[in-house]
Order: structure tokens, then C-alpha cells, then sequence
């Protein structure tokens, strides 16, 4: 059991949250004025020079530019150079306080030496692959076990997308039953099954271009937060082949955009157990962010399964795991030792030394150092800035956050759905177009977002960065009206 506490023992008034997102969403935008806009759009032109050649010529070749979904930044993707800590610096020299954090996995901050210098080792001594077996594939796997000791048994994969495929054919195997329930607007990465009803609770197969329908024929959503809807479907599905398993990413879909009461996953444990479902809990964002028992010790809840990403290997490559109750995950063990069932799974570069090293040297850090519970101040602190300016402004946009999780919601286009679908069609791509802005603007002053609406923040946020970053959120925000 890890010997760290929950890193916050309260938890967000999700009421009131709701009431405040309801009345951001019931006004018109509020986006940054426009001569001011035209000049955060001229400081690219000036001073992002070498990033928009770079990205006009990888236009040519590559689709759209850039190929991580978080990099589609607007009006262009600058192309990094340096990351150190807490910031990041651009190809023409720019500097910029990172609160993208690579999406979320370098709870240590950027290119932490440390766990550098160990890869390096490893690199020197053995390489990044041999396809055999490496012991520090068995450390970190014991290491993630002393964490959440609901991992009875460990799988290393290459990414989150993979291991959520793994969890659900470990399900499937176990159960023997079919279908599988995902809360509406939730990402759990981007294989056939998963895209469905993806960002925008509702929208089923709206973004499975290139998806046979039977590839998520199987895959259900219900919308967040409402258990009789889940309830309805486990029910329905007694009757047609039963549900293998229900996956939540635990502190709400996407990373808690809407975020979950905090008894939420109580009450799906329970409806799993009373319909013979195994629960999935996706914790490639809260795996160590929330603490290093993850989501599941913050909340008190033991999952059948669990998924891992992005931490697991400190922000080096290859970052995903699968992992849970003994009789599941020995579905994957094939011949010696095995079940005879196999759900087969595989990855040439899954659980290579590099991987497995850097993750397991990262982990003891964020331990040792108290990681999580430091990005956590980071983010209160962040939090409670935003808040206090947003309230002086006198602005309908809303800030909370879950531990090193923070929301800034301006626009409120993650709010958009499917129950209100006329506002949906009306109001998505003005409000989205200011998500853009306001990202465009934040980072023209020097502070990188998710997608201008989310922040990670790492152990490397110290309160001089914190608040140096609440100034120049504060440049922005008072221009918006
Ligand atoms: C909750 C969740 N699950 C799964 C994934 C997919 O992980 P990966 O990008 O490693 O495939 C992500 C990625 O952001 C995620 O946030």
C-alpha cells in the first residue's frame, strides 16, 4: 500500500461547479477583445517565424503538420526545442511556462535529470530493445503493485489506447460476455471500439470515419453522471449477451471536463457487482496524479481492472499498462502458467528496458518527493488565482480543479450535447473558435494549455511559477468582454 496520503482529502464542490458551468453555457462568448486578439495573433507572425516555416513545410508531408492531437495548436504549432522543469522553450527562442505538460504524464516536470541520467545508463549498457525479458520490467511492476494493490497482476503495453484494447479482450475473455459501457464524451484512446461518443456525450459513431459499425456494435455510452442510464443498459443487455465491463475514467470524462460526485464510482462498483460487469478504471490521467494509489485510493474504490499510461514510464515512450484481479489478467498468459484461454496481445517495443527503466526510477521520485501532492498545491494555488480574477472581472468562466487537474472553462464548449441539440449545432463552432483564441492568446503571453481550457501541473510549479503564470492569465483575461 503506498504510504502516501490522498493528496486531498476534500473534494471539489461538484454543485456548485455544475451551477456555474450552467450559467457560463446559458450566456453569449466572452472572447478576447479583437484589437487585442489581432495582437496575440501578430506575435506569431513576429516572433514564431521558424516554428511557421517548420510547420508550413511539414504540411507537405505530414497530415495537418503536427501528429500528436494536443500539438493542433492556433493559428499554428510552434515546434519545441527545449523543455526543462517547469518550461518549455520554441525554436526562435521563446520561453514559455508549460501547463500542457506532454498531456499530462511529467508529474516531475520536464526532462527531469535523474530519470535522464538512469536511461542514459540503460541506453549504454543494453540499448532501448532486445525483446527479451529485462528486470525492471518485474521492478516496476512490483513498484506499480506496492502503489495500488489492486494490481494483483501486471501487463506492461505500448500506450493507453493499447491497454484499454487489453482490458476490454481481458473482459470479454473472462466474462464471456459482450458488450461494454462508457460514459458519453469520455477518451479512452482512439481504437475501433473506443471512438464512439467520443468529446461530445451522445454523438455514438459521429467520429468513426473509417470504423466498421460492428467494430463498435458492442461499445455503449450513457450520459455522465446519470447511473439509471447506465443502469438501463445493464439491464437490457441481460437479455442479449450481457456486459463484459463498464470503463470510466474516474474523475469524470475527459479528465473530469464534467466532473463526477464523489460517491460516482461507489455506485457504478455497485451496479458492476450486481450485473456480474467487471469495472475498468482508466487511469492513464489520474494514475498518480490524484496520488500514488491513483484514482481508486482516492476515492476508496477497488476496480477489476486498471488501465495505466502516459506515468508509467516517467514521460519516456511506450507508456502503458494493464493491470488488476489475478484470474482476469491471466487471461493474457498464454501456454505456461496460463488460463488456455488467451487473449492475445503483443508489442514489439512493449515493456522495453528503456520504458521499463525510466518508469520505474520516475516512480520512486514522485514518492520520494511527494510529487503528486506538490502538483496538487500547484494546482489549488493555480485554482484559487483564477477564480479570485475571474471573480474580480467580474466574468461567467469557471476554474476547479482535481488535484493537479485544473479546468478553466471560457468558452464552454466541452458542456455542448446532445440533449440540447439545436444550441449544439448553433453555438460549437463559435465557442469552439474562442477555445482556440483564448488558447492562441495564453500561450502569445507565455503560458501553454490543453487546448486553451485545461492545465496539468507538475512538482516543478513552485508558487514563483504559479503566480507568474496567474499574471499573465490575468493579461488575458482582462481583455475578454
Ligand atoms: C483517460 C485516457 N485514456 C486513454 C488515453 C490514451 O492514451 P494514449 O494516448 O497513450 O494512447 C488517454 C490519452 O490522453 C486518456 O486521457
Amino acid at each position: 500500500m503506498s504510504q502516501q496520503q490522498n493528496v486531498r482529502p476534500d473534494y471539489l464542490d461538484v454543485n456548485e461547479v455544475y451551477k456555474r458551468l450552467a450559467a457560463l453555457i446559458s450566456q453569449p462568448i466572452h472572447p478576447v477583445r479583437r484589437e487585442k486578439m489581432q495582437a496575440y495573433l501578430d506575435y506569431f507572425e513576429t516572433k514564431c517565424k521558424r516554428s511557421k516555416e517548420l510547420n508550413d513545410e511539414a504540411c507537405q508531408i505530414i497530415p495537418g503538420g503536427v501528429q500528436h492531437n494536443l500539438a493542433f495548436n492556433y493559428p499554428f504549432p510552434i515546434a519545441v526545442e527545449k523543455a526543462d522543469g517547469a518550461y518549455l522553450w520554441d525554436v526562435d527562442g521563446n520561453r514559455y511556462i508549460d501547463f500542457l505538460q506532454a498531456g499530462g504524464p511529467t508529474m516531475l516536470g520536464s526532462n527531469y535529470a535523474p530519470v535522464r541520467e538512469k536511461v542514459f545508463e540503460m541506453l549504454n549498457s543494453c540499448g532501448p530493445v532486445t525483446g527479451l525479458f529485462n528486470e525492471y520490467e518485474l521492478k516496476l511492476a512490483h513498484l506499480i503493485q506496492r502503489f495500488v494493490p489492486s494490481v494483483e497482476m501486471f501487463r506492461m503495453l505500448g500506450s493507453g489506447t493499447e491497454s484499454v484494447m487489453a482490458a476490454i479482450r481481458a473482459a470479454r475473455t473472462f466474462t464471456k460476455k459482450k458488450y461494454v459501457i462508457k460514459v458519453g464524451g469520455a477518451y479512452h484512446g482512439w481504437s475501433d471500439q473506443m471512438v464512439y461518443g467520443l468529446h461530445v456525450p451522445g454523438t455514438g459513431r459521429m467520429e468513426a470515419k473509417g470504423i466498421p459499425r460492428g467494430a463498435n456494435r458492442t461499445t455503449q455510452e450513457f450520459y455522465p453522471n446519470s447511473l439509471g442510464a447506465l443502469k438501463r443498459h445493464l439491464i437490457l443487455n441481460r437479455l442479449r449477451g450481457g456486459t463484459a465491463a463498464v470503463i470510466v475514467e474516474p474523475v469524470g470524462p475527459e479528465s473530469g471536463t464534467r466532473p463526477v460526485p464523489f460517491d460516482f464510482n461507489q455506485k457504478v462498483r455497485e451496479l458492476c457487482d450486481e450485473f456480474g460487469a467487471l469495472l475498468i478504471f482508466d487511469e492513464v490521467v489520474t494514475g498518480f496524479r490524484l496520488g500514488m494509489g491513483g484514482a481508486q485510493e482516492y476515492f476508496g474504490i477497488k476496480p477489476d481492472i486498471t488501465v495505466f499510461g502516459k506515468c508509467i514510464a516517467g514521460g519516456y515512450p511506450m507508456a502503458g499498462g494493464v493491470g488488476g484481479r489475478r484470474d482476469v489478467i491471466m487471461s493474457f498468459g498464454a501456454g505456461i502458467g496460463g488460463t488456455g484461454e488467451r487473449a492475445y496481445v503483443g508489442g514489439t517495443l512493449s515493456a522495453n528496458p528503456l520504458s521499463c527503466v525510466a518508469g520505474y526510477y520516475a516512480l520512486l521520485e514522485m514518492e520520494r518527493l511527494d510529487a503528486p501532492v506538490l502538483a496538487t498545491k500547484a494546482g489549488d494555488r493555480l485554482t484559487k488565482g483564477l477564480n479570485q480574477m475571474i471573480e474580480k472581472l467580474g466574468l461567467p468562466f469557471v476554474a476547479y480543479n482535481q488535484g493537479s487537474i485544473v479546468h478553466l472553462e471560457t468558452s464552454g464548449t466541452m458542456l455542448l450535447d446532445f440533449k440540447n441539440p439545436i444550441r449544439l449545432l448553433r453555438e460549437l463552432n463559435p465557442r469552439k473558435h474562442m477555445m482556440e483564441e483564448m488558447g492562441a492568446a495564453y500561450m502569445a503571453e507565455g503560458v501553454i494549455t490543453l487546448a486553451g481550457s485545461r492545465m496539468y501541473t507538475s512538482m516543478a510549479d513552485t508558487d514563483d511559477v504559479i503566480d507568474d503564470a496567474l499574471a499573465r492569465f490575468e493579461s488575458v483575461l482582462s481583455v475578454c468582454g
